[in-house]
């Protein structure tokens, strides 16, 4: 049986990802009740694409990858969180995910909170064979390759995981996460 929530509060986890990464800190933005879990990778990436101001104004509470032991995930263990997105999600962290592998903050959450019955909602980047998608100052072209393909699909496989493949389905999937907590709220 899932464990039932008992706050009502968004974990996100940002990584390294430029792509649809200003569509997602804007959407965050605007929700109510989220923490923010960072990469090492999308603190850099953060400044190239000259976003780390605009996250800093929001006033949301971070946490940063600085612990051989991924310290923040303790507040999974304290029901503080009803939901982790993980959105954009790099090829890099969606690969480790899959692999079991949890030796960063992101990969860290996601495994505790999958331990913890915690449903997940992944926004995977790699999901189509052509990616057309911002550079710093250009847009590029890019090629998944098949591992990154297959990884992306394994992710939605594992238990109380939602893959998205775009902004539209990421939006719908946490707006009626929403929806769902304020029916069993009420
Ligand atoms: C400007 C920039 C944009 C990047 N965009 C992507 C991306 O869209 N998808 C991706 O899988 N990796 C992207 N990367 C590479 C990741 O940041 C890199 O693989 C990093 O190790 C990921 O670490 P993380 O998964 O812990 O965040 C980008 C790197 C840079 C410098």
């Amino acid at each position: 049986m899932p464990r039932k929530h008992k706050k009502i509060r968004f974990a996100w986890a940002l990584t390294g990802s430029g792509h649809d990464l200003e569509e997602c800190l804007e959407f965050l933005m605007g929700l109510e009740d989220v923490d923010v879990f960072l990469s090492r990778a999308v603190e850099e990436v953060l400044v190239m694409y000259k976003y780390t101001e605009r996250l800093r104004r929001a006033k949301i509470r971070m946490f940063r990858d600085s612990t051989a032991s991924a310290v923040p995930v303790g507040q999974f263990y304290e029901n503080n969180y009803h939901t982790l997105v993980v959105a954009p999600a790099t090829s890099n962290t969606v690969a480790k995910c899959v692999a079991g592998i949890s030796d960063t903050l992101v990969t860290n959450v996601f495994a505790q909170a999958g331990k913890c019955q915690i449903p997940i909602i992944v926004y995977a980047c790699d999901t189509k064979p052509v990616v057309i998608t911002p550079a710093p100052g250009q847009m590029v072209t890019v090629y998944p390759r098949e591992i990154d393909l297959e990884c992306s699909r394994k992710i939605g496989e594992f238990e109380s995981t939602t893959l998205t493949t775009n902004m539209d389905e990421l939006k719908s999937a946490v707006l009626n996460r929403i929806k769902c907590l304020n029916e069993s709220c009420s």
